[in-house]
Order: structure tokens, then C-alpha cells, then sequence
């Protein structure tokens, strides 16, 4: 180890010194492998009875962690120390997944070994099937994941003890493996088709492309590039840090919550419009734009301090500068396009010409606002057949192992205590109970 990577993840000699009530505290500072510095300021109440303030964590690091960097100034991110470009461009999605959740890419037998194991375990008890039927058809198919991930926990009671690292490992693996078959079920019910099962032939994206096109009266064979662009989808979605769902499973995780509750609560927070929802916002603002004719008027209402409206699929609270996924996102769509017909579809040219216009506008370019991975990947899903709704729940089975292996991490740390935020109370004061024929 150098003398550097001797100083990762502990304080260094150049602390920060903070003056409360005229009396100076000294604070340790700790530094990453990558990115910001941060002060630790985890004795500050008990040495001065403050706390800090930062409501939605902007300047406020939750944990210590080794899966995934952000650099937003620089578009940078890495799952792992790799850089997100050379996974989506060379990996396969079950590679993305054995390295976040084991630190390492795999070798040619551990992979085996694992993509073996995930094939093992895409099959849900068969008793699940009917949980499903007591769902309405037009439910929402996130309320029927929120709802089937959360009852993994009735059905599999060999993998909910968390001290257990084989069980620990075990729910793992069948989250990740039944994930696409909970989702594909979930469609195929608000269709009002049958259930169509695994296929241990096909790798991780076809299967799933089968399980929700395929029909039991013909044959269907899954298209490589539909299914190049699947796996593309679900490594970019793969993790992305400490973001609202994330975090959520973290916070429920701590209180020692099993794996298939906390995915379950990730979910019911990815399921929000600011977090998972955007791609379904950004492809409803363009086919509302409609014509090429007509992003100009967009553009203004954009930038009027008057007007709500955003540009949908633009700006990123982390990136300030190109979503390193919104270019690999923008390639796969052009590839989808041109492979089901549709390179012509006007709402890709309206999206290609409004990034193009908005790229060289001043507002964008001060504000530091480029397109996200959500801007192109609506148009893409829409090609490869998927209804709008479906949308967040392919975002769902592709974070579904970032959740795991920061969930493990997490559980894994012997210093690992129950999250538990402070506040700022600006309530009553302490007051004395009336009796309600006195109030
Ligand atoms: N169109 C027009 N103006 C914008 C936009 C936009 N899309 N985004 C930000 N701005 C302006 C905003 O009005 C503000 O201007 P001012 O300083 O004059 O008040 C400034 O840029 C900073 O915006 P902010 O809301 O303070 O920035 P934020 O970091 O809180 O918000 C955001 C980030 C993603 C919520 C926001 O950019 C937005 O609403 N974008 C559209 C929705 C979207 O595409 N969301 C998907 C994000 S990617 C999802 C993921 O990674 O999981």
C-alpha cells in the first residue's frame, strides 16, 4: 500500500476547524480515493450540541463507499473504478453485476458459475402467480412490484436472516434473478396475457424480452439488437451512488429490515417523477412538442422564470456537465430505431434538434444543463415495445443489484448502526393539554 492509499477513508493531518459560540472546534478530514474531501463531523453535537442543516444531503455524505464515482463537473461515472462507457460498450450485464456486487470483474469460471447460478433462480414459487390475480388490471406495474418484491419475504423464508451470509447471499441471487420475471408477469397480467416463463438458454436481457413479448400459440425469437440494447439499458441503470432510492434501502436496511422489505422500499421511492419517473416525462414532452417547427416556443417557455415548465430529460443535480450515459443512451437509440423501422420517427428528430439547439443557447449552456440518460431512453423503450408505464419497472430490475451490493455493503461494515437523521424543530413550544369542551 502507498503512503497515499494509506491516508483513504481516514482523517489527515489537514482538518477543518469550525467556531461555534466563539469556541473553535477542530474536525477531521477524511479523504476518497476520488472526489471531494469531506469533514467528519460525527462528534460535532456531542462536542458542541449542534447539529448541521442540509435538508435534501446537497453538501452531506451519507457513507463510506467503494462501489460507484460520480464526477459531475467532469461527466465522469464509474461503477468500481470502470468507467461506464467500456461496461455498457464491452460487458455483459451479469459482468456489471458479479463486479458491483463483488468488487472485482469476474474470471471466465467465476462467471460462468454466477450466470449459472442467476439462470437457477429465475423461476418465482408458483403460489406467486396467484398474488397477482388479486391485483385490478389497470393497476399501475409499479404498485405490483412494490407489492410482489415486499412478499419475496412470505415465500422465502431460508434467505430473510440478515446476520447470515449464505442467506444474505441467497436473497442476492433471487432478487436479482426473479426481478425480471416479477416485472415481465406484472405486464403480462395488465395486458391480459398468460404468464410466459423463464428460459434458461437465454441470457439475462433476452429472457426478459421474452418473458414479455413472447406468446405461448408462436414461436418468438428475441431480435440481438433489441437485446444488445436491453443490456445497455440495464448496465447504465445498473447503480448511480447515494440517489433517493439508494439511500432509502440503505436507511431501511440499517434497522436491520430483511433484503426483500428494503428492495422493496427502493422501489416505492425510484416509482417518484424527479427520480425513476423522467423518461416517461421527457417522451411525453416531446411527442407534445411534436414538430421540429415547433421546440423554439418550447425553448422560451423553458427559460421564462415565469413559467413551471422544464425542458424534460435536461439538467442532473450531480452532472453539470454531459450525462456520461446520455451518450451511450443516444447511440441505442438510433440503433433501435433503425432496427424496428422507426428512424424516421419525427419525436427522434424533434429530440436530436431541440439537443442540438439547446447545446448552443446561452441559459443552457450558463446553467450548465445537458441532456440526461432520461432524455433519450423514453424514445428507445417506447421503440422496443414497452408502454409508458412499464418504463420505471425496467429502471427497477436494472438498479435492483446497485441496491444490493450498497445494501450489503452496508450490512457487511462492523460499524454499522441504525440511520437515524436529526432535525430542526421549528414547532410549539412545550404547552399543556386542554380538555376538548374547554377548547
Ligand atoms: N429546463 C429548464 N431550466 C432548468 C432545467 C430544465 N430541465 N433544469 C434546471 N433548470 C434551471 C432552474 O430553473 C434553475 O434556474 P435558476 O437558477 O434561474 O432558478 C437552475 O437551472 C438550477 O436548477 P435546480 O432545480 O436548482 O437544479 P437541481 O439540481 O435541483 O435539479 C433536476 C436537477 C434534474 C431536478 C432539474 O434539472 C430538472 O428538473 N430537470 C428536468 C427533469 C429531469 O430530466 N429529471 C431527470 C434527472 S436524471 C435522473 C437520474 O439520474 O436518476
Amino acid at each position: 500500500m502507498s503512503v497515499a492509499e494509506s491516508y483513504i477513508g481516514k482523517p489527515t493531518s489537514t482538518d477543518a476547524s469550525l467556531v461555534v459560540a466563539g469556541e473553535r472546534h477542530e474536525l477531521p478530514v477524511r479523504k476518497g480515493s476520488l472526489g471531494p474531501d469531506v469533514i467528519d463531523i460525527t462528534t460535532l453535537y456531542a462536542e458542541t450540541g449542534h447539529f448541521t442543516y442540509d435538508p435534501s444531503f446537497t453538501s452531506t455524505a451519507s457513507c463510506e463507499s467503494k462501489i460507484t464515482f460520480i464526477d459531475g463537473e467532469k461527466g465522469v461515472l464509474l461503477y468500481r473504478g470502470y468507467p461506464i462507457d467500456q461496461l455498457a460498450e464491452r460487458g455483459t450485464f451479469m459482468e456489471t453485476c458479479y463486479l458491483l456486487l463483488y468488487g472485482e470483474l469476474p474470471t471466465k469460471e467465476q462467471y460462468e458459475t454466477f450466470c449459472n447460478l442467476i439462470t437457477r433462480h429465475t423461476m418465482v414459487h408458483e403460489q406467486m402467480t396467484r398474488f397477482y390475480t388479486g391485483f385490478r388490471r389497470d393497476a399501475h406495474p409499479m404498485a405490483v412490484m412494490v407489492g410482489v418484491v415486499g412478499a419475496l419475504s412470505a415465500f422465502y423464508h431460508d434467505s430473510i436472516d440478515i446476520k447470515d451470509p449464505a442467506q444474505r447471499e441467497m436473497a442476492s441471487i433471487r432478487m436479482i434473478a426473479k426481478m425480471p420475471t416479477i416485472a415481465a408477469m406484472a405486464y403480462k397480467y395488465s395486458i391480459g396475457q398468460p404468464f410466459i416463463y423463464p428460459r434458461n438458454e437465454l441470457d439475462y436481457s433476452s429472457n426478459f424480452l421474452h418473458m414479455c413479448f413472447a406468446v405461448p400459440c408462436e414461436e418468438y425469437k428475441v431480435d440481438p439488437i433489441l437485446a444488445r440494447a436491453m443490456r445497455r439499458i440495464f448496465i447504465l441503470h445498473a447503480d448511480h451512488e447515494q440517489n433517493a432510492s439508494t439511500s432509502t434501502v440503505r436507511l431501511a436496511g440499517s434497522s436491520g429490515a430483511n433484503p426483500f422489505a428494503c428492495i422493496s422500499a427502493g422501489i416505492a421511492c425510484l416509482w417518484g417523477p424527479a427520480h425513476g419517473g423522467a423518461n416517461e416525462a421527457a417522451l411525453q414532452m416531446l411527442q407534445e412538442i411534436g414538430t421540429v417547427d415547433r421546440i423554439p416556443e418550447y425553448i422560451k417557455r423553458a427559460k421564462d422564470k415565469n413559467d413551471s415548465f422544464r425542458l424534460m430529460g435536461f439538467g442532473h443535480r450531480v452532472y453539470k456537465n454531459y450525462d456520461p450515459r446520455a451518450r451511450i443512451m443516444q447511440k441505442t437509440c438510433h440503433e433501435v430505431l433503425e432496427a424496428v423501422g422507426h428512424e424516421d420517427d419525427p419525436i427522434l428528430q424533434v429530440a436530436m434538434e431541440l439537443e442540438r439547439i439547446a447545446l448552443n443557447d446561452d441559459y443552457f449552456v450558463e446553467k450548465k444543463l445537458y441532456p440526461n440518460i432520461d432524455f433519450y431512453s423514453g424514445i428507445t423503450l417506447k421503440a422496443l415495445g414497452f408502454p409508458t408505464d412499464m418504463f420505471t419497472v425496467l429502471f427497477a430490475i436494472a438498479r435492483t443489484v446497485g441496491w444490493i451490493a450498497q445494501w450489503k455493503e452496508m450490512i457487511e461494515d462492523p460499524s454499522q448502526r441504525i440511520g437515524r437523521p436529526r432535525q430542526l424543530y421549528t414547532g410549539p413550544t412545550e404547552r399543556s393539554y386542554i380538555a376538548i369542551g374547554d377548547r
